[in-house]
């Protein structure tokens, strides 16, 4: 049954919590293990629906996965007989199109249902398609299916730019470059995305055998090897989640520590959470303090590729500027579309208005609790942290799509002192 998320508004956020690993960072990797002959070990994986969709993906793929602990995955394949992953599963997730490279890669054949748009966007998929035939793959588009062929049983290397109308693609650069490492010959990636869940799934391909140099760079070069062998991995911390919890502290005015973060993958979103006068005190290597001493000041930011700041923490930001001091500009330059959130901000008493790619949000002296409707995994992040202030009672609905991202986010935020529970929605019945 679907449920929804609680929230009693007005209680300052105080104590320490524990950063899990990244969705975005375990993604990739998971799927780069189809690419292997041995076994490949994660720790880290957060325990998210995502990442339960992706490995039920990959069993009927011929992965024999084995949970070793919580957060921690053995995995071999086992079966390369099934190469198509169906639409019911990659349907509930756009990185499922994850699969496709290293399918194609390893087994010279892929079907995989095309992912489809979503609520914060068209979300196209061709620049992905495009890093693939470049070396060598023959696709077609049949009947809602991707369906690719390496001629021979294998691809070749190539030369491909991957810079699109918004910028690089995290997902497209992720592909090819899997692709690649089984490819005969040299391929180089013009454009490729610098986000550091793509240098962590260059360096997991590299532990496995890959060799790739360019690292963090938009140009990739990777010389094929004709096989890949088993390797270890630690997923990363997830920034998104970091910023998530640091907007939390700072719309309430708290005093939270968070431990187990990455400050270098957060240089666009300190930055900015200054600018608005909250202060972020490095504790030690991966640990940080955050405060607000003062009033929320407005600010204009505009989200971008890595190192720029990320769209997946721009619906958050938008909640805490909508209590800001005066006028806010938030541009989105990689989402055009993606402010699905603001009019349920409204609801609860900001005063925001769409301008072209364009937020501009009016502070406001207090937002009002009611019910309001997560459309997608960060706008629902933003609603939770608008709840969190808001006087009276908030009420998420559409939780599923929070727990896409979020390890037990009320039982973060209630630890943190947060007036908030999970609630099973009650069946609603219609009159005839
Ligand atoms: C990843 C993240 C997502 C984040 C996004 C941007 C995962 C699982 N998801 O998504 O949370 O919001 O990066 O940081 O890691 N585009 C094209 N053609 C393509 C592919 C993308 O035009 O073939 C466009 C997209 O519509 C978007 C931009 O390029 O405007 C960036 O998208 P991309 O980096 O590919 O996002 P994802 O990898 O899907």
């Amino acid at each position: 049954m679907a449920e929804h998320l609680v929230v009693e508004g007005g209680t300052t956020l105080e104590g320490t919590i524990k950063i899990q690993g990244s969705k975005n960072g375990a993604l990739p990797l998971l799927a780069a293990t189809l690419l292997s002959d041995g076994r490949c070990t994660l720790s880290n994986v957060p325990d998210l629906k995502d990442i339960r969709t992706l490995l039920e993906i990959m069993s009927e793929l011929g992965m024999s996965v084995d949970q070793r602990g919580p957060n921690t995955f053995s995995m071999r394949v086992t079966d390369e007989t099934k190469s198509t992953a169906r639409y019911e599963l990659v349907s509930q997730m756009r990185a499922s199109i994850y699969v496709l490279a290293p399918l194609l890669a390893k087994r010279g054949y892929a079907k995989v249902s095309l992912p489809g748009g979503c609520v914060i966007g068209l979300r196209p998929i061709d620049l992905h398609l495009k890093g693939l035939r470049a070396l060598g793959a023959e696709i077609e588009l049949d009947h809602g299916y991707v369906v690719a062929r390496a001629p021979g049983g294998r691809l070749k290397g190539g030369r491909v730019f991957l810079g699109g109308p918004f910028g690089s693609s995290v997902g497209a650069t992720a592909n090819t470059l899997m692709a690649a490492s089984l490819a005969d010959g040299k391929s180089v990636i013009e454009g490729a995305a610098c986000e550091p869940e793509v240098v962590e799934l260059a360096h997991f391909l590299n532990r496995m055998g890959a060799t790739i140099t360019g690292i963090g760079t938009p140009r990739l070069v990777v010389t094929g090897v004709p096989s890949l062998g088993g390797a270890r991995q630690s997923v990363i911390p997830d920034r998104i989640e970091a910023g998530t919890y640091m907007a939390a502290a700072a719309i309430t005015g708290g005093d939270v520590t968070l431990e187990d973060v990455r400050m270098e993958h957060l240089g666009a979103v300190v930055d900015t959470f200054e600018k608005i006068g909250v202060r972020i005190e490095e504790l030690d290597e991966e640990t940080i303090r955050i405060t607000r001493p003062g009033p929320i000041r407005p600010v204009r930011v505009t989200t971008l590729t890595y190192p720029g700041y990320p769209t997946d923490i721009q619906a958050q930001l938008a909640s805490l500027l909508c209590l800001g001091e005066g006028i806010s500009v938030v541009t989105e330059k990689i989402y055009p579309d993606r402010f699905m959130h603001l009019a349920e901000l409204n609801r609860m008493g900001a005063e925001v208005m769409k301008e072209g790619a364009s937020a501009v949000i009016k502070g406001v002296k207090v937002l009002k609790g009611t019910d309001v409707m997560a459309s997608d995994l960060r706008a629902g992040a933003a609603l939770v942290l608008a709840g969190l202030v808001a006087e009276g009672t908030t009420r998420v609905h559409r939780l599923y799509h929070v727990d896409r991202g979020y390890e037990c986010i009320e039982a973060k935020l209630a630890s943190l002192g947060a007036k908030i529970h999970r609630v099973k929605d009650a069946a609603v019945t219609r009159a005839a």
